[in-house]
């Protein structure tokens, strides 16, 4: 399934637009989670094949339950899938070790969670930093990363705050930055706007339809109809499997 590209063509299209026609940065081949509790079988996932492109903007929806969350967990190097294969940036991440699951975590994926998940101790700019320290990163590249970072969701203001004394749409974007700041090769979102009031909700998407609009790939769990119409592409989950694939057109053009 890989196309051939020279050298030259790959490096040229890196940048630029034409975004099909590349190979897919993710790749679900049967994919199936079963989660074993007590006597109890839960078939959270059942045989899903999907992929996303790099640049691309999916949408996964679907009924509470249905297993998105348990499919963006797998696609974050969070947790294993039971059986299938699972391609990330043409490296087979299905059997990793799990010190190296969470280097690949640290470095290529950027989460953005439905509760903002940011640490009430740290301020907001040490909340953006703490995953570039866990990487190694020297001070100086950290401190331009976590500046800029902050510079694009609109939050470099509040940079000595802690969580707390904000509001849930800015700490959402805080989270968002945080995200962003190691450059990821792939954004996963779960409910992003979930605990937000519809104005910030909205305020969320644009932010995040701009950083797609800048090249980021971005995989977003939304069971709001309204929100995946940002997306490119839905995928739509039942009962842990994919019933259905969508193109939305999106709002990007
Ligand atoms: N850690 C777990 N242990 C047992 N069952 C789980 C676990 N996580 C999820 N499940 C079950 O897997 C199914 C899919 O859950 P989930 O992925 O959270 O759905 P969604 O995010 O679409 O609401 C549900 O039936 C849920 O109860
Ligand atoms: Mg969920």
């Amino acid at each position: 399934m890989t196309t051939p590209t020279s050298p030259a063509a790959a490096s040229s299209t890196a940048a630029s637009s034409p975004k099909s026609g590349r190979d897919a940065l993710i790749r679900l081949e049967g994919i199936k989670k079963v989660f074993l509790t007590d006597e109890v079988e839960t078939h959270a996932l059942s045989d899903v094949h999907f992929e996303i492109k790099e640049g691309e903007y999916v949408a996964i929806a679907g009924p509470s339950g249905c297993g998105k969350t348990t499919l963006l967990s797998i696609l974050g190097l969070l947790d294993t899938a039971s059986d299938g294969k699972y391609t990330l940036a043409g490296q087979d991440v299905t059997s990793l070790s799990a010190a190296d699951r969470a280097r690949v975590r640290n470095r290529q994926i950027g989460f953005i969670f439905q509760a903002f998940n940011l640490i009430g101790d740290l301020t907001v700019y040490e909340n953006v930093e703490l995953p570039l320290t866990y990487r190694g990163m020297d001070a100086a590249e950290r401190k331009r990363r976590v500046h800029e970072a902050l510079e694009r969701v609109g939050m470099s203001h509040r940079m000595k705050h802690y969580p707390s004394q904000l509001s849930g749409g800015q700490q959402q974007r805080v989270a968002i930055a945080r995200a962003v700041a190691g450059e990821p090769l792939l954004l996963l979102a779960d409910e992003p706007t979930g605990n937000l009031d519809s104005t910030n909700g909205e305020a969320v998407m644009e932010l995040l339809a701009e950083l797609h609009r800048g090249g980021a790939t971005i995989c977003m769990v939304t069971h709001d109809t309204r929100y995946a119409e940002h997306a490119q592409r839905t995928v739509r989950l039942f009962d842990g499997r994919v019933v259905e694939e969508e193109r939305s057109g999106g709002k990007k053009s």
